[in-house]
């Protein structure tokens, strides 16, 4: 289980006090110091899921306009990683937390990304958008049957030559995702497997 103090991380309104911390992490050559807090996902280190799939995925290219979208945003580790690896590209971040929307929005102008990150709850993102990159460490504590249903809604939101990173510890199910997915009609490649995790690469 993750270090969660208190609350779940996806409540929507933690209750504990904040006690915001920094995170520390480098991603493809780049330091990254973040502001977090408790009562959201690995407040006080990157999640070693995240950093596998920051180190193992495909950061998107320098002149990606994107948009490029962060499901399950947390503090925004992935967020200020695809807002900084593109420059040019708008990112949304969409968590259900309130606590870690306003986090990543802070982290977002930390990076200097604060006009190309949208942070919003998920009834927030536009409905016409289609994104050219997806990315997310998945909420697998919700429940097998949440976690496909989070997936069914923003899978469909690739463009079509649109490709999606996910993170799964194989001992959370991550093996069980891929055949899932594969089954939904989805193109799924295992691109990495490190300490324990799998990092998929999801196409139609
Ligand atoms: C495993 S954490 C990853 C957080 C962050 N991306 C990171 O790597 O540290 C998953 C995140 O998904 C959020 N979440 C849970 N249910 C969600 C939902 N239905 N829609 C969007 N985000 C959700 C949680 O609040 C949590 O921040």
């Amino acid at each position: 289980m993750p270090d969660v103090t208190g609350d779940h991380y996806f409540t929507a309104e933690p209750t504990i006090p904040a006690q915001p911390r920094e995170v520390e992490f480098s991603v493809a050559g780049r330091d990254y110091t973040l502001a977090s807090a408790s009562g959201v996902f690995s407040a006080t280190r990157l999640d070693p899921g995240t950093a596998v799939l920051l180190r193992k995925a495909d950061l998107p290219a320098p002149d990606t306009t994107g948009p490029l979208l962060d499901v399950g945003c947390g503090f925004g580790p992935i967020t200020c990683v695809l807002a900084s690896t593109a420059p040019a590209a708008t990112v949304w971040a969409v968590d259900v937390n309130q606590r870690a929307r306003d986090l990543t929005a802070a982290n977002a102008a930390r990076v200097g990304a604060a006009r190309r990150v949208r942070v919003a709850a998920p009834d927030d993102v536009p409905a016409d958008l289609a994104f050219a990159e997806i990315w997310s460490n998945p909420p697998i504590h919700i429940g097998k049957a949440e976690l496909h249903e989070l997936l069914l809604r923003w899978l469909p939101r690739l463009a079509p030559d649109g490709v999606a990173w996910l993170v799964v510890a194989r001992h959370l199910g991550g093996d069980s995702l891929h055949r899932w997915l594969v089954e939904q009609g989805w193109q799924v490649d295992r691109h990495a497997s490190q300490k324990g995790f799998r990092v998929l690469r999801v196409t139609r």
